[in-house]
């Protein structure tokens, strides 16, 4: 499926034909005051990450960490693609993000919490107090939970200072963590618990968003009864609490079972444990993501090179420099919250910042009240909150003194008004801005410009970034060649330290979702045969940016969050009326693509808002709330094949108000019209353009 499902990429689709939405944008210099400053001035680093230097090139990322035992091999590519790097290292992720700053640094904030209510005071946590806490949280969790190196942790738990604590805590012991985003139902959390094993659960009794207290304790029962019913059991769960010695979940604690972490912790006051050695290739954590299929993926990352990659791109890419202080307002629960929220900044020294709320709450202005007052000088986030904050209160950051020198957005496409909507009003034209592509697969990023050394160009994301050779290949493997103007599969021709290692129990899904496409020699022992496959469609212009279209796999991405349509299908299936279900993305101004759903109903039912009802409840249960549909129709019948296929795109058509197509083939051509009806009603609306992840939805 994933193989035929790429060639959904038109490699006919003209530069020109693209640009219908997106015109070709001018170059923008960076600001001479942020090149005066930046750590990454010297273009001879294109010469030193070249091809010809590949993988010793890395080495320079592997200096910037501290070794228990230094490395003798850069890149083990013995067992393609199974890459290893930095082998025969010994490293500890705890001791490079806390322990290593403490001569220098002690006193110093590594993380600054700001709480959801704009009364409560910010919490700043210090350099040695981050040690102090990490050390008991670490003793306790080897003395009292048992946990051990190699073993699997889930941690689902929100925005909060004891989230980076838990899992430097973990990596100290060389347990690997598996974080699972807190807006995950408590049954999406249950599944990862079973497919990582984890005997243990981390979690909080509740927090808050936009004023409102969460019950977040209640969804650990649901995910071990989910675990359970997998046959995963989990012994114990240790429970923060959001305001130590006062519960805020409704959900009582389960004897012998659950157990608050302040209480614990009493006994552990003091304790020190030592950074536990670990192989530079042994997994430092798991992170789940949607693919093509029903079933996450459970992506393992490593210790050394994972750590080296993220280390090394937040130094250049995003200039982190020790005394700045440096906000991303993405989730810790996402790989961009893991890289560069906790591990690429804590490895720096510098000081990074969590907020617990939304950006809009209680207005538009929080954002940048909360940057003045921190002094953030460098801020990251996606373009879904960009819109946001632009659409709510345009005006709203010339009513503040913050000043940045560097700004990301990263998750999604930006749209050319969007980013100079960023540039001019939030940046004020003082910040030079970079937009990452990368995956969660990806560990750091992949493409970006290098911020004091290369123009931006509004739209794309920009070459590859130092050591990445990203390639652009065609349906035949063949390469389409930089500024043709067509459109492409993008891959990246070299492995890099920061790319997963395999899925967690699934080493055949690796391969065959992100090497079997383009390999060129299945035998082959050279890494040059093994290009990795992102899965998503992209245009290379003449002077090598990379302008990103969106996936080509069943992956829609809703507000920077990567959902499978698949899971959401089958989140339809289990209400019991449903016979089938089909999940489409739909354009959204704010959100980028949002999820709607067709049903058909099994013989004997009829339609009902109670049944639509039950579909937008059984999502929320299954995956979340942020998976929740636009709409559910319930349809008389999927238009299908001859062969029985539903045809996906012909619903995206309809919900997208494109043009149909030719549906004369299909086995029931009738049924479109009729759902054209129904949901766009009883004129057809004129047909618009649709942007290219959703005219090529669901082709074969
Ligand atoms: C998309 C997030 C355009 C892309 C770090 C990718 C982007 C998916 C960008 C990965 C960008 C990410 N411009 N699209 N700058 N960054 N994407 O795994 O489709 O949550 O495949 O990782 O987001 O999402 P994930």
């Amino acid at each position: 499926m994933t193989n035929s499902n790429a060639s959904r990429v038109s490699t006919e689709l003209t530069e020109a034909q693209i640009a219908v939405h997106w015109q070709e944008q001018e170059l923008i210099q960076p600001p001479a005051q942020f090149v005066a400053q930046a750590n990454l001035t010297d273009p001879a680093v294109a010469e030193r990450f070249s091809l010809e230097n590949f993988p010793e090139c890395f080495k320079e990322y592997a200096d910037l960490l501290t070794w228990q035992k230094y490395w003798h091999t850069t890149l083990d590519t013995s067992n393609p693609p199974f890459w290893r790097w930095f082998v025969g290292g010994l490293i500890n992720a705890s001791y490079n993000c806390v322990d290593r700053h403490l001569p220098t640094s002690k006193g110093k904030a590594a993380l600054i919490f700001v709480p959801d209510s704009e009364d409560e005071s910010h919490v700043s946590l210090t350099y040695q107090e981050l040690y102090v806490r990490v050390n008991e949280l670490a003793a306790l969790l080897r003395d009292f939970a048992g946990l051990k190196a190699g073993d699997r942790v889930t941690i689902h738990m929100p925005m909060v200072l004891e989230l980076p604590i838990t899992m430097l805590a973990c990596a100290r012991l060389g347990v690997i963590h598996s974080v699972v985003f807190g807006g995950f139902s408590g049954q999406a959390a249950g599944q990862r618990i079973a497919d990582s094993q984890s005997h243990v659960l981390i979690t909080m009794d509740g927090y808050y968003r936009s004023g409102v207290p969460l019950d977040h304790k209640e969804k650990a029962d649901i995910a071990l009864a989910e675990a359970a019913s997998e046959g995963q059991a989990v012994d114990k769960v240790l429970v923060w609490r959001r305001r130590p010695g006062q519960y805020l979940s409704n959900t009582p604690m389960v004897e012998g079972r659950d157990y608050f972490v302040d209480d614990l912790l009493r006994d552990y006051r003091g304790s020190r444990v030592a950074p536990v050695p670990m192989p530079a290739e042994s997994p430092l954590f798991i992170m789940y993501s949607s693919g093509t299929t029903g079933r996450p993926k459970g992506c393992q990352h490593s210790t050394g090179g994972y750590l080296a990659y993220v280390t090394g791109t937040a130094k250049y890419i995003l200039d982190v420099h020790p005394e700045d202080i440096y906000w991303c307002m993405a989730d810790i629960g996402w790989i961009t919250g893991h890289s560069y929220i906790v591990y690429g900044p804590l490895a720096l020294g510098t000081t990074s910042v969590i907020y617990e709320g939304v950006p809009t709450y209680p207005d538009a202005g929080r954002p940048w009240r909360i940057a003045e007052r921190l002094g953030v000088n460098i801020f990251h986030t996606a373009p879904t909150a960009i819109r946001q904050l632009r659409k709510a209160g345009p005006e709203e950051p010339s009513k503040y003194n913050h000043r940045f020198k560097l700004m990301v957005t990263v998750g999604e496409p930006i749209e050319p008004a969007v980013w100079y909507w960023y540039y001019e009003a939030v940046g004020k034209k003082q910040a030079v801005i970079v937009d990452t592509w990368w995956q969660t697969e990806n560990g750091g990023f992949l493409c970006s410009t290098k911020p004091a050394l290369d123009p931006m160009k509004p739209g794309s994301a920009g070459p590859g970034v130092p050591g990445i050779h990203p390639v652009i290949y065609d349906e035949n493997g063949d390469e389409v060649p930089a500024g043709s103007g067509k459109a492409g599969n993008v891959c990246i021709r070299n492995p890099w330290p920061g790319s997963f290692q395999t899925i967690w129990r699934d080493p055949e899904r690796y391969v065959a979702t992100y090497y079997a496409k383009y390999c060129k020699d299945p035998q082959s022992k050279d890494w040059r045969d093994w290009p990795y496959f992102a899965n998503d469609g992209a245009v290379l212009a003449a002077d090598g940016y990379v302008r990103i279209l969106g996936r080509v796999d069943d992956v829609i991405n809703v507000a920077g969050h990567r959902l499978g349509t698949k899971e959401l299908e089958s989140a339809c299936l289990t209400v019991p009326e449903v016979a089938e279900a089909a999940v489409v993305p739909v354009a959204d101004e704010i959100k980028g693509r949002i999820p709607e759903v067709y049903i058909s109903l099994k013989p004997g039912f009829s339609a009902s808002a109670a049944i639509e009802a039950k579909a937008v409840a059984q999502i929320e249960a299954i995956i979340g709330k942020m998976a929740r549909p636009k709409a559910v129709h319930i349809v008389p019948d999927m238009p299908k094949t001859r062969s029985g296929k539903i045809m996906r795109r012909v619903l995206a058509a309809i919900s997208n108000s494109m043009s149909l197509g030719d549906v004369s083939t299909l086995a029931n051509p009738e049924v479109v019209e009729e759902i054209r009806h129904m949901v766009q009603g009883e004129e057809p609306v004129a047909v618009k353009e649709a942007p290219e992840d959703i005219r090529r939805f669901g082709d074969e």
